[in-house]
């Protein structure tokens, strides 16, 4: 069976990467969250107080930075300069700051050459924002999905109830909008649906139904 390439994007917490590590498993195929890249150089850069307006320091920054992503039975770890920051980049104040840094085009280039390298053998789902219109352009299968704000930030907030971090739905909703609004309004490469990606809207629907959908997707284009 051909080993093909599954792009997934859309805003933030629209349920991406429980979808996309779920039909990566099921396939065995590599699963790479690219926001967990933008992350760790938010959060290394924070870290030594680079400004983060700066994309020419933080592209210098990033080409000297390695960014590894490796499985684990629990779940994908992420590894800054041989370091394991896997929870240290969920913080609130990486998620606050992420979007400045992605904004640069300087630095995306430099991200997007590292992932069309770890995607280019096929046989991986990738998600973020901009996987089906300038990582794997090619994919044979790219989704878009999403689901109203209220609803993600109700996902987000009983998936941080149960990891036992209290939060105030009220507030997540307005970072979640936030942070939908410099993602989509940026000029490098904002948040748009690929003219050929397949769009799901997820608020009415269970994982197990996105997830069998895009397992019908994607084994139509093996
Ligand atoms: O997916 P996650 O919410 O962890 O992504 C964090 C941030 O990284 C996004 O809000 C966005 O600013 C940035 N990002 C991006 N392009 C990607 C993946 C993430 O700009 N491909």
């Amino acid at each position: 069976m051909k080993q093909i390439q599954i792009a997934i994007d859309g805003p933030a917490a629209a349920g991406k990467s429980t979808i996309a590590k779920q039909t990566a498993e099921l396939l065995g195929y590599t699963y790479v969250d690219t926001g967990a890249m933008y992350r760790a150089i938010t959060y290394k850069a924070l870290g030594l107080n680079i400004d983060l307006q700066d994309g020419t320091k933080l592209t210098e920054l990033l080409k000297e930075t390695s960014i590894e992503l490796k499985p684990s039975p629990k779940g994908q770890l992420v590894f800054l300069d041989q370091v394991e920051v896997t929870e240290e980049i969920r913080s609130k104040e990486v998620t606050a700051n992420v979007s400045v840094v992605a904004a640069h085009a300087n630095l995306r280039e430099e991200m997007v050459k590292r992932q069309i390298e770890m995607g280019k053998h096929g046989g991986v789902v990738m998600d973020g924002r901009d996987i089906g219109t300038h990582v794997l352009t090619n994919a044979e299968l790219k989704i878009f999905m999403s689901a109203s704000v209220e609803e993600r930030a109700n996902r987000r907030f009983l998936e941080n109830q149960k990891r036992g971090i209290h939060t105030n739905l009220e507030e997540l909703m307005h970072d979640i909008a936030l942070r939908d609004k410099l993602d989509s309004e940026r000029e490098a490469s904002p948040l748009v649906k690929a003219k050929d990606a397949i769009f799901i809207d997820t608020t009415s629907l269970t994982i197990k139904e996105v997830s069998n959908k895009i397992m019908q997707l994607a084994q139509e284009r093996m």
